[in-house]
């Protein structure tokens, strides 16, 4: 059995005092029965570092350059990450897709990046409405994961997959439990066709998982856990997700 992960993205949200009391509310209410995560802004992973160190909560990042180091103004790289101890970084969100162009091939590139120097990248995957409403969602997300796939080659085992649908992300309008594993099963039948270990593979959702939604989304047979936004952001909800979670 596949054991959950529940990742909190803080996206451009947090500030000193209002990171130590959402660290120190999820560190004491450990144990989890699932891994847990939080995906920081650059500036507050030292911080988030200091308050994690001796727990079993992991930390990451929410982009990365696909570059190892050089001139390129304002982009953080891998090795850098790696040196604060990140465990994950958050590769191709949509919000990066849509709000700076990421590419799918630049997406690997970054999954590719993070790899080799032992960080994990959560790779997100999803479709807009139109998409849906068009009949595209598998085609997307297929392409969109098949880029990675394509691109991490005998490595795409190492990677965690976010299906996160444009249309559930912070607007409350979450996929039904049946809309969500319909669409992790074909990724995870991408992804078997790719990794030896894809049945052992990762696959979150995201997109409005609140305490209330968590656990049925959750028991979907290929849901392994939940890369949550705003949810994140308040010890007690980010809490009873993980609690739901395991
Ligand atoms: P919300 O949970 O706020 O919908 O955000 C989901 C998300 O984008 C996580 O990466």
């Amino acid at each position: 059995m596949r054991r959950k992960l529940v990742v909190g993205n803080w996206k451009m949200h947090g500030s000193h005092k209002g990171n130590a009391e959402l660290l120190s509310g999820i560190t004491g209410a450990r144990p989890f029965g699932c891994d847990v995560a939080v995906c920081v802004p650059f500036p507050y992973l030292s911080e988030t570092a200091v308050a994690l160190a001796g727990s079993d909560v992991r930390w990451g990042a929410q982009d990365c350059s696909a570059f190892e180091q050089g001139a390129y103004t304002g982009e953080v790289s891998v090795p850098m990450l790696a040196e604060f101890g990140c465990r994950y970084v958050i590769v191709g969100h949509s919000e990066r897709r849509a709000y700076h162009a990421e590419s799918d091939q630049l997406v690997a590139d970054k999954a590719k990046a993070a790899l080799a120097k032992g960080v994990t990248p959560i790779v997100c995957v999803g479709e807009t409405l139109a998409q849906r409403e068009a009949g595209e969602t598998e085609a997307v997300v297929k392409r969109q994961l098949s880029a990675v796939i394509h691109t991490l080659g005998h490595c795409a085992g190492e990677m965690v997959v976010a299906y996160e649908p444009v249309w559930a992300i912070g607007t409350g309008k979450v996929a039904s439990p049946e809309q969500a594993q319909a669409v992790h099963a074909v990724l995870r039948a991408q992804l078997r066709a790719a990794a030896a270990n894809a049945d052992a593979m990762t696959i979150l959702y995201g997109g409005s998982v609140k305490p209330d939604n968590a656990a049925i989304l959750f028991g979907q047979t290929d849901i392994d856990g939940g890369l949550i936004g705003g949810a994140a952001l308040k010890a007690t909800d980010f809490v009873a997700i993980c609690r739901a979670a395991g």
